[in-house]
């Protein structure tokens, strides 16, 4: 399959007379896909059932007839103003209690049942109408869940929604829930929380202290549900009418919904790439390589959400949206170095995409994005990322295409241990998405391409190595998947230590089979008490005391068990800074015979099926193994077989 480039495109913001020549353009650049339609609402209905679709019609004609290709987007994430005096209850209700207001976008709560049916629809018109339009080639489903803070609602509608969940999740013969059940699950009796009725439970905000774990880890499960139940409405409606894949766009380091739930009923996981914005407002780093990479964007964020959402799009995967040059809504927003556009995609090809759409064609004059480049100057001129998208495309062309690989090492990755973590960090910035991207990061730094995959993954049968960082919640069946799999497996910290409940089970855990280790207690240090390794490096944030009769394999400084093992089974009992993850994981994937090299900062490697990239987000040429590898460049080899 030949990768593909493309843009969004807002017909609905530029005059007619100027879409065809657009689209010339578009088609004479080299791209492929043009996204459109995704905030239109208010244009492709004025007022309520006041339908005005030929607008639509004629611009997905104008740019099929020039030989692009249309992603089409549901308008869901953006409600026109009417639909607010239609359903003045569908806003959402923030932590404190405040309702969010129109004005912006997503301003939607996922609970609500009236903004439900409007979505419905409007998805059903759209699906009827374009579903066998032979220009529309894939399908967008709403606009970035979760963006500006909006899975979390603490509305009437999400407390209505959050009863009946837990009813079903805490069953009785009748229909009605079982309450003596949640009081035991949560521990209810603490601090004399119990309820007589499902109807009595509130969602957990606006209580006087902390409000119970379990209660939140529910709320924050069901605030997933709905994200994966919304987005469902809308791919069954569209699947009915059309043949042609449907895609979401997901975020950088968004982890308040289960994604794998959201990318069993889509075709494809896109996400929305913005490393220079990623760097400067997402990435905790120190100062000095902040300012090293302004203009490049951290070398493994992109890599780690490439690897996440092809697995969430069970292997295929798109770049929706790609930064192209400065944007609007980071602490500081700098123009990326030349070259940088070029990298990006190519690395997003390297790590599986089969498409890059720029974000946006042309710089918008008018509202919020002002000050986001497009491809276009607002003039229409080029804008200096078009010459990249430019130099990309004669490349696809003339470039053998990208073959698919497995990766020799695997990294689970579960949402749902996220949830836990956020309800009960018990230090500040302990956070299990930078746990998982810190593993990820050392092992990157050695050179190792990596698959990430979910929670319910059964067979490790083809990787050297499995890493399962942080996973609070650990069924039995995947302990034993783990054990039995003869990979060298490296389970902890903080890993099977809540039950379903959010209870500490007993046995005390990890309780892993074939494994003489417990997690006798933990604690969280402070950034500034880091606590040495006996081999270099350091536990920073999060320590467990180990006790049991595995083999330990490193010690604190006064000889505390941090690793043990039990055959190719290791546990880990602390988060480990950079030094020593590289170090002990170095240690664990050369006895597992995989080679390990010492990359300099921003210099990375990803094997495909036949071929290795190597990728340099440096300013200046790294010379590796003898091989050199140019500044803001990339080089392209056969893998030695
Ligand atoms: C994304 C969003 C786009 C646009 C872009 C700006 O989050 O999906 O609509 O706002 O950011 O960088």
């Amino acid at each position: 399959m030949r990768r593909t480039i493309g843009t969004c495109y807002y017909p609905e913001h530029w005059p007619r007379e100027m879409w065809a020549r657009d689209a010339a353009r578009m088609a004479e650049v080299g791209l492929t896909w043009v996204r459109v339609g995704e905030f239109a609402w208010s244009r492709l209905e004025p007022a309520p059932g006041e339908y005005r679709f030929e607008w639509l019609d004629e611009a997905i004609e104008t740019l099929g007839a020039a030989g692009l290709k249309v992603v089409l987007g549901t308008p869901t994430a953006t409600p026109p103003r009417w639909m607010a005096k239609r359903h003045p209850d569908m806003f959402a209700v923030d932590r404190e209690g405040r309702t969010r207001g129109f004005g912006s976008r997503r301003h939607y709560d996922f609970s609500h049942e009236g903004y439900l049916r409007e979505c419905t629809r409007i998805v059903t018109l759209l699906a009827e109408r374009y579903g066998r339009n032979p220009y529309v080639g894939a399908w967008q489903t709403d606009n970035e869940y979760g963006c500006h803070d909006t899975v979390l609602s603490y509305s009437p509608a999400a407390r209505e929604g959050f009863r009946r969940w837990l009813r079903a999740r805490y069953p009785s013969a009748g229909n009605d829930g079982d309450i003596d059940a949640l009081n035991t699950a949560w521990g209810n009796v603490f601090w004399s929380m119990e309820y007589s009725d499902f109807d009595e439970i509130e969602p957990p905000n606006l209580t006087v202290t902390e409000p119970n774990p379990s209660h939140v880890t529910d709320f924050r499960r069901y605030s997933s549900d709905q994200v994966a139940a919304f987005n469902r409405r809308q791919t069954e409606i569209i699947r009915a009418h059309s043949d042609a894949p449907i895609a979401h766009n997901f975020m950088g380091k968004e982890t308040r919904f289960d994604h794998f739930a959201v990318g069993a009923d889509l075709d494809i996981a896109s996400w929305d790439s913005y490393p220079l914005g990623f760097l400067d407002q997402k990435l905790d780093v120190d100062p000095a390589y902040r300012r090293r990479f302004a203009r490049q964007g951290d070398a493994d964020f992109q890599a780690f959400h490439h690897d996440l959402y092809r697995a969430v799009g069970h292997g295929r995967l798109w770049v929706m949206e790609q930064q192209p040059g400065p944007v609007n809504w980071a602490p500081f927003n700098p123009a990326p170095l030349e070259g940088m556009v070029r990298l990006w995609t190519w690395e997003a090809f390297a790590h599986g995409a089969e498409a890059v759409l720029y974000f946006r064609w042309r710089q918008a004059p008018m509202a919020q994005e002002q000050m986001h480049a497009g491809l276009l100057r607002p003039d229409s001129a080029d804008a200096p990322g078009m010459a990249e998208a430019m130099q990309v495309a004669r490349e696809i062309e003339e470039a053998p295409d990208v073959a698919s690989g497995r990766a020799p090492v695997a990294i689970l990755f579960d949402y749902d241990a996220d949830f836990s973590w956020t309800t009960q960090p018990h230090g500040r910035g302990l956070d299990y998405f930078w746990l998982v991207f810190d593993t990820y990061r050392a092992l990157r730094s050695m050179g190792l391409s990596i698959d990430i995959l979910p929670p319910d993954s059964i067979d490790f049968r083809d990787y050297r190595m499995v890493l399962a960082p942080g996973l609070v919640h650990m069924p039995d069946s995947l302990k034993s998947a783990l054990a039995n799999s003869g990979s060298t497996v490296v389970i902890g910290p903080r890993a099977a230590c809540r039950d379903a409940s959010m209870r500490i089970p007993v046995p005390l855990p990890p309780d892993l089979p074939g494994m003489d280790v417990t997690v006798a207690s933990v604690e969280s240090l402070r950034p500034d008490m880091p606590v040495p390794l006996a081999g270099g490096g350091a536990a920073t944030g999060w320590l467990e005391r180990l006790e049991g009769g595995a083999t330990v394999l490193e010690t604190t400084h006064t000889g505390a068990p941090v690793l043990v093992a039990e055959g190719k089974l290791h546990y880990l009992g602390a988060w480990l800074d950079q030094p020593a993850l590289r170090r002990v994981l170095g240690e664990l994937c050369r006895a597992s015979g995989l080679e390990t090299l010492d990359l300099p900062d921003g210099v990375r490697r990803r094997d495909t099926g036949t071929e290795r990239f190597w990728f340099n987000y440096d300013n200046e040429d790294h010379l590796v193994g003898g091989l050199a590898i140019p500044a803001v460049g990339f080089v392209r080899e056969e893998l030695p077989r």
